[in-house]
């Protein structure tokens, strides 16, 4: 039985969790809140970056003697096992805690369920499911890695009304308005990486940045862009400004680079060529960069790379801006040849947002691809 004690520290916890997003990968984000013996609230904490404490033992900390006989309620199975830091099992236990709720299990082969298993033979109550469906959410670039073993991408695309995300001549700044844009440069603050194409390098000669007004330390993505033929231009903006850049490339095409890949904070990354398929092959690229402890990858790139990646189910969600404007058919379309020949075979979305960004709406959801 859950109580509205630990309802709401599982709502605190949750939010607390958050304050890692972009830091703690490849581990998840998690939340911790105890509660004492009378169900007030004693400590609390959260996991702040790979390799820092975890929320369990930060929480207990923070509760001192409060912890003993108490609740421990977290977004997240506790580990059991010694990575980096101890065990949160062996935490709970020696505090003396004497129930545990938890969001969901970690499907962490290394914990999955064991975690559970070493509080309950060690005499602690728990209880599992409470609000999994946030859990679920908050960790979903976790829970997608442990899956498949690869970054989550969101897909970010500006379009017209008509669905153009650049005119005929190639000019698309500024198809969303200011406030979009301001939200944007959070997103890739939010984030590990932004990617884009050579050809969105070539056309537009973007930073890809973040630059915002106000004077908090924001923290800067790394940078990257995908080319099969490094014929980009070397002098590009991206490559000279402050900050990590990676440029992917087919084996042999690195050497090419004479230019840019001296300059500081710029990594050529060479895959052997995705034949018969111009290019690498975006999975393992995002294998790489999933190794490389960058979870979560913004692309803003032009309808070459968002096609690629959807045509390789690669895009996991979309943030898509449309602005009120009409660019005809002589625009650039969002995506190139799909395959999509009838309404039943469209790619759709789940979890789906629609809200107003200044004068654009922005939709956001999850894409659901066909099993067939
Ligand atoms: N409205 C928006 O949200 C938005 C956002 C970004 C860009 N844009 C617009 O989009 C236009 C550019 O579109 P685009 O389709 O030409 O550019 P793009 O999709 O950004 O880049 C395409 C290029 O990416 C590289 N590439 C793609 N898949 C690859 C793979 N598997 N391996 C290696 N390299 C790969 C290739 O580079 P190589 O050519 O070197 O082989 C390809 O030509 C511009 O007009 C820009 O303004 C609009």
């Amino acid at each position: 039985m859950i109580s509205r004690a630990e309802t709401d520290a599982m709502k605190k916890a949750l939010k607390l969790a958050l304050r890692g997003r972009g830091s703690t990968f490849p581990n998840p984000m998690v939340g911790a809140v105890i509660l004492d013996r009378d169900g007030n609230q004693a400590g609390d904490g959260f996991h702040r970056e790979c390799g820092a404490p975890h929320a369990e033992v930060i929480a207990i900390a923070s509760a001192g003697d409060a912890a003993s006989g108490g609740t421990m309620v977290v977004t997240l199975e506790p580990c059991c096992h010694h990575g980096r830091t101890g065990p949160c099992t062996d935490a709970i236990i020696s505090a003396r805690i004497k129930r545990v709720v938890i969001a969901m299990t970690d499907p962490d082969p290394r914990v999955s369920g064991e975690g559970i298993k070493q509080l309950k033979s060690a005499g602690i109550e728990v209880e599992t499911g409470l609000l999994p469906e946030k859990a679920y959410e908050l960790n979903r670039v976790y829970l997608h890695y442990i899956e498949t073993g690869r970054s989550w991408v969101t897909l970010k695309i500006a379009l017209s009304l008509d669905g153009r995300t650049a005119a005929a001549d190639g000019s698309s700044r500024w198809i969303s308005c200011e406030r979009s844009r301001r939200r944007v440069q959070r997103m890739r603050a939010s984030v590990g990486a932004v990617l884009t194409g050579a050809g969105t390098v070539r056309a537009d000669d973007p930073e890809l940045t973040v630059r915002l007004p106000d004077s908090r330390p924001w923290r800067q993505p790394v940078r990257m862009v995908v080319s099969a033929t490094g014929d980009f231009g070397e002098s590009r903006k991206i490559f000279r400004s402050p900050g990590r850049v990676i440029i992917a490339v087919p084996e042999g095409v690195g050497a090419r680079l004479t230019e840019c890949k001296d300059l500081p904070g710029v990594e050529v990354w060479e895959f052997p060529p995705d034949s018969p398929n111009p290019g690498i092959s975006l999975a393992s690229f995002l294998e790489r960069t999933a190794a490389e402890g960058l979870g979560e990858i913004l692309c803003e790139a032009g309808s070459d790379l968002s096609t690629r990646l959807l045509r390789d189910e690669l895009v996991d969600s979309v943030s898509i801006f449309t602005a009120p404007m009409i660019l005809g058919s002589e625009g650039r379309p969002a995506f190139e040849f799909l395959g999509i020949d009838s309404i039943d075979k469209a790619i759709r979305l789940e979890n789906i947002s629609s809200r107003r960004s200044g004068s654009d709406f922005l939709t956001e959801g999850c894409i659901v691809y066909r099993a067939d």
